[in-house]
C-alpha cells in the first residue's frame, strides 16, 4: 500500500495534489511520501518483534538525506557501500553504530573512515579485505567489528543484473571454504569476528531462495560455533521484491518474510539485521513527468516526455516495468490506446514502455511513473547535459523540495578549463 491515490479526480501524494506540486517545482522530479515510506519500515521492523533485531535500510535505493533522516529518526540502522554513503549517513545523523558497511571493495581509506566516526560492523567480503581490514584497524589501535558475507550458491530468480547468491557472481566467499576464512578471521588482530552475512540478490518475488539460503546460514551457525567463534549476528540481506504492477501476483509480504527468519534462525539466539532498501523506498516514489508531444508514427504512435532514461534508468537498463498513470484520473470506461512512452535522449533506449496502454492524453498532461522511489534518483546522470531533476518530500498536507534542480551555469561551472586552451 501507498499514499499516491486519486482523489476526486486528481492524483494526491498523501494529501497534497501532485498537479499543485508540478507547478511549483516544474517537471520532471521525484516525489516521496513520509507516511509511505515509514510504513514499509515500520513493517520490517513490526514483522521482526520478538527477536532482538535492526532494519539497516540500504540506502543505495534512495539516499537523499530527508528520506535518511525520516527512517534514521523512526529508529533505522544505515546499509552502506562506499565512503561517499557513510557519510551521507552520518551527516542525516545515524550514529555509527547503526552502521552496516558492505560491499565488494572497500578501500583502505573508506575502512579508516568508518572506523574513525564509529560503525557497527564491516560484512567483509574476500580475504584481500580481511587482511587490509586487519591492518587498518591494527593500526589505528582499534578492534573492527565484522561479519564475512556468505555467498550460498543460491540462485535469486531475478533479474540476472541483480542476483549476487549465485557462485559465479562476485559476492562474498564461497559457503563450503567460510570455516577457512573464519579461522583466519579469528587469528588475525584488530578483527572481531561478530557474525555472518548474506545477501542473494534483488527483487526477489519467492520466499524458497532466502529459506535455501537462511537455512545455509543456521548450520553454518552451527558450525562455527563448533570452531570456537563467537557467532552472535546474521546480517541476512535486503532484497525482498515489490509489487511494480498492480495486476501481478503480490510478492510475499514482510510479516511472511519476517516469519520465515524467525523459523529459519530465531532457534540459534542471535541478533538479526535485514538490509532491505526496494521494499521500503520503492513504491514511495513516483516520477511526475509531463508529456511534451504526441507524435503519430508509422503503425505506432508516441508520447514523448520530458522525463528520460537519465532520470530513471531502470526500463533501459533492467527491463524493468512502471506502471505509469496520468495524474488527472481517467473518467470510467475511457477508450485506451497503446503508445510508446518515450524521453527526449538521442537513442533509442530512452523507452519506457512499448505499446502501453493509456488513456487519450495531449501535450501538456501530467503522468506519474509509479514504484520509482527507489533504484530512481539515485541513479540518474545528467547524460544529455539534462539536470538532475529536483526530489520533493511529502509529509501529511506540507511539501518540501529536498534536493532542487541545477541550474545549467551550475552545471558547465562545474567543468575546468586547462590552461592550455
Ligand atoms: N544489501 C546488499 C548487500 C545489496 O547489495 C543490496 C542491493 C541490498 C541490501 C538492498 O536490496 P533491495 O532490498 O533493495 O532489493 N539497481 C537495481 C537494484 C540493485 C540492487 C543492488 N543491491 C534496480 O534498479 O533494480
Amino acid at each position: 500500500m501507498d499514499h499516491f491515490l486519486y482523489r476526486d479526480g486528481m492524483l494526491f501524494a498523501e494529501d497534497v495534489a501532485v498537479s499543485e506540486i508540478a507547478e511549483t517545482v516544474g517537471t520532471p522530479f521525484y516525489l516521496y511520501s513520509t507516511a509511505t515510506l515509514l510504513r514499509h519500515y515500520r513493517l520490517f521492523d513490526e514483522a521482526l518483534d520478538g527477536i532482538d533485531h535492526l532494519v539497516c535500510y540500504a540506502m543505495k535505493a534512495a539516499s537523499n538525506q530527508a528520506i535518511l533522516k525520516t527512517l534514521a529518526q523512526a529508529g533505522a540502522g544505515m546499509d552502506v557501500v562506499s565512503g561517499g554513503e557513510y557519510q551521507r549517513a552520518i551527516a542525516a545523523g545515524v550514529p555509527g553504530d547503526r552502521i552496516v558497511f558492505s560491499g565488494v571493495g572497500k578501500t583502505a581509506d573508506e575502512i579508516r573512515l568508518a572506523l574513525t566516526h564509529g560503525i557497527r560492523q564491516f560484512n567483509v567480503e574476500s580475504e584481500p579485505e580481511l587482511r587490509v581490514l586487519s591492518a587498518v584497524a591494527h593500526d589505528m589501535g582499534k578492534t573492527a567489528p565484522i561479519t564475512i558475507r556468505v555467498n550460498p550458491d543460491v540462485d535469486a530468480k531475478t533479474h540476472a543484473k541483480i542476483a549476487t547468491g549465485k557462485s559465479e557472481n562476485k559476492f562474498g566467499i564461497p559457503i563450503a571454504s567460510a570455516r577457512d576464512v573464519y579461522a583466519l578471521a579469528g587469528s588475525l588482530p584488530g578483527i572481531d569476528v561478530m557474525g555472518i552475512d548474506v545477501h542473494i540478490g534483488s527483487q526477489l518475488t519467492d520466499l524458497a531462495p532466502f529459506e535455501l539460503a537462511y537455512t545455509k546460514v543456521a548450520e553454518l551457525t552451527e558450525q562455527l560455533r563448533a570452531d570456537g567463534h563467537n557467532i552472535r549476528r546474521l546480517d541476512l540481506g535486503g532484497g525482498l521484491g515489490i509489487p511494480y504492477t498492480r495486476s501481478n501476483d503480490a510478492p510475499p509480504l514482510p510479516m511472511e518474510y519476517g516469519a520465515l527468519i524467525k523459523k529459519c534462525v530465531g532457534h540459534l539466539g542471535v541478533e538479526v539485521e535485514i538490509e532491505p532498501g526496494r521494499l521500503i523506498a520503492g513504491n514511495a516514489g513516483i516520477m511526475v513527468s509531463k508529456v511534451i508531444y504526441v507524435k503519430h508514427g508509422e503503425g505506432r504512435d508516441f508520447l514523448i516526455v520530458d522525463g528520460a532514461m537519465n532520470d530513471l534508468i531502470r526500463p533501459a537498463m533492467y527491463e524493468a516495468h512502471h506502471d505509469i498513470i496520468p495524474v488527472v484520473e481517467p473518467a470510467p470506461g475511457v477508450d485506451q490506446a497503446p503508445y510508446d512512452i518515450v524521453g527526449p535522449v538521442c537513442e533509442t533506449g530512452d523507452t519506457f514502455a512499448r505499446q502501453r496502454n493509456m488513456p487519450p492524453l495531449v501535450a501538456g498532461d501530467l503522468i506519474a511513473f509509479r514504484g520509482a522511489g527507489a533504484y530512481g534518483a539515485v541513479m540518474a546522470s545528467e547524460y544529455n547535459t539534462r539536470p538532475l531533476i529536483p526530489e520533493v518530500l511529502v509529509h501529511g498536507d506540507q511539501f518540501a523540495v529536498i534536493r532542487p534542480r541545477p541550474t545549467f551555469d551550475e552545471i558547465i561551472n562545474r567543468d575546468t578549463i586547462p590552461a592550455w586552451l
